[in-house]
């Protein structure tokens, strides 16, 4: 095992290079594979490592970088120590379990088409559950995504094609190694995506895109991991399931969907407040839970929902709330210091205060972790001390 992979050939931070078709093919020879099986199985830092490898000229220095990125790759995908990856293919791909949650609406197609597939994020597990075609039109990449996938995948631009059936794109975001948000810079642009008369449409795209900009014939789904947002997905045609806006939580599988929940009432804080995961922010459907939850906005333009009892969700964390204070920063200082307040976590929407500055002004000395939140409350800076409650499900 390398322990510190020099990154040489493939583009990674501060080098540009993509990996070429003929370094594709030179990994993916018995030359290539022999190097990639050497460099694994190194148990040394850089250097050294990279000087283990000189004798197998380019071959070597390839392997070193592929052993690198197969590692960062695990992090994303059970088996990615075993694929085939560039640098900015692995940055771009689907993490694995979200790729086998989108990949679940086309089983059963009789043929999938994976439109800008690179080395195969999606297109290996959309190959699970329906026959699959990739194309991409990095020629590397191609070659990757083939031995990758087993699958037939084709070199082509897709803005040129026509394509038919059931289809899923992920347009390239990263242009000039910078994300673009866009919708008209994405490679194909979405546009053109839209455009295609298809069957079924999947199109996974950048969770913040700007809804109004949308036909209205598709449904948004946002889907977080572990608490986190990792995209938003358009389906049109047989894969859309009728809601305009889902979210979706992985890894549990727990869905909410727009049912017109009536606009929430605004009222200070009671007892308990939840911060709705990012993808029920993300698809506007903080007033789905507020209604689930028999609960209240402290105010109408924030994501912070109240409620007198904590009703388990997986749509939320729940706090309990010690004491409301208006934001100042002596004020803070005080209550906290009763508190014993040392750590502090600091959540915040709605505010410009920012947590490492508030952290370095209040000075705390205390033992006790401590949670802020920093909010707005009918329009007032407020801050709220509170504790997490013990993650409740239904
Ligand atoms: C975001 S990546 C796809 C990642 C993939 N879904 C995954 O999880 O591994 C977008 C891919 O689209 C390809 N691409 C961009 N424009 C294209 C075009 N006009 N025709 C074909 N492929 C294109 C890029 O080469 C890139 O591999």
């Amino acid at each position: 095992m390398v322990r510190h992979p020099a990154r040489g050939a493939q583009g990674g931070p501060g080098q540009a290079a993509p990996l070429t078709p003929d370094q594709a093919r030179l990994l993916l020879s018995d030359e290539g594979r022999a190097a990639v099986a050497v460099a694994a199985a190194l148990d040394l830092p850089a250097l050294p490592a990279a000087e283990a490898m000189r004798p197998y000229g380019e071959a070597g220095r390839l392997a070193l970088d592929q052993v690198g990125l197969r590692r960062r790759a695990l992090l994303k995908h059970p088996d990615g120590d075993q694929l085939w990856w560039t640098a900015e293919a692995l940055e771009q791909s689907t993490p694995r379990p979200v790729a086998v949650h989108r990949a679940a609406r086309f089983a059963g197609s009789s043929r999938v088409l994976d439109l800008g597939c690179s080395v195969g994020g999606d297109l290996l597990p959309l190959s699970a559950v329906a026959p699959v075609v990739g194309v991409d039109l990095d020629l590397a990449r191609c070659l990757l995504a083939r031995e990758n996938t087993g699958a037939p995948v084709v070199c082509a631009d897709v803005t040129r094609l026509t394509p038919t059936g059931d289809v899923f794109a992920d347009p390239a975001r990263r242009l000039s190694g910078r994300r673009g948000f866009d919708p008209r810079s994405w490679s194909p642009p979405l546009e053109a995506v839209l455009s295609w008369d298809v069957r079924a449409l999947g199109v996974k795209v950048a969770p913040g895109i700007d809804y109004a900009l949308l036909p209205a014939d598709v449904e948004v789904e946002v889907v977080s991991l572990g608490g986190d947002v990792k995209e938003a997905v358009l389906w049109r045609g047989a894969v859309r399931r009728g809601h305009r806006r889902t979210a979706t939580l992985l890894p549990s599988g727990d869905q909410l969907v727009a049912a017109g929940a009536p606009v929430p009432a605004v009222r200070p804080a009671g007892r308990f407040l939840l911060e709705p995961d990012g993808a029920v922010i993300r698809a506007h459907l903080v007033e789905e839970v507020v209604q689930q939850l028999d609960g209240w906005l402290l105010d109408a333009s924030i994501a912070y929902v109240s409620a007198d009892l904590a009703t388990p969700t997986p749509f939320g964390r729940w706090y309990e709330v010690l004491e409301v204070l208006p934001f100042s920063l002596k004020g803070l200082r005080q209550r906290l210091r009763a508190y014993d307040a040392g750590p502090l976590v600091v959540k915040k929407r709605g505010t410009a205060v920012e947590p490492e500055s508030l952290r370095k002004q209040l000075k705390l000395t205390g033992s006790r972790e401590v949670t802020v939140v920093l909010t707005r409350q009918a329009g007032r800076q407020v801050a709220l001390v509170v504790q997490p409650v013990p993650a409740l499900r239904p």
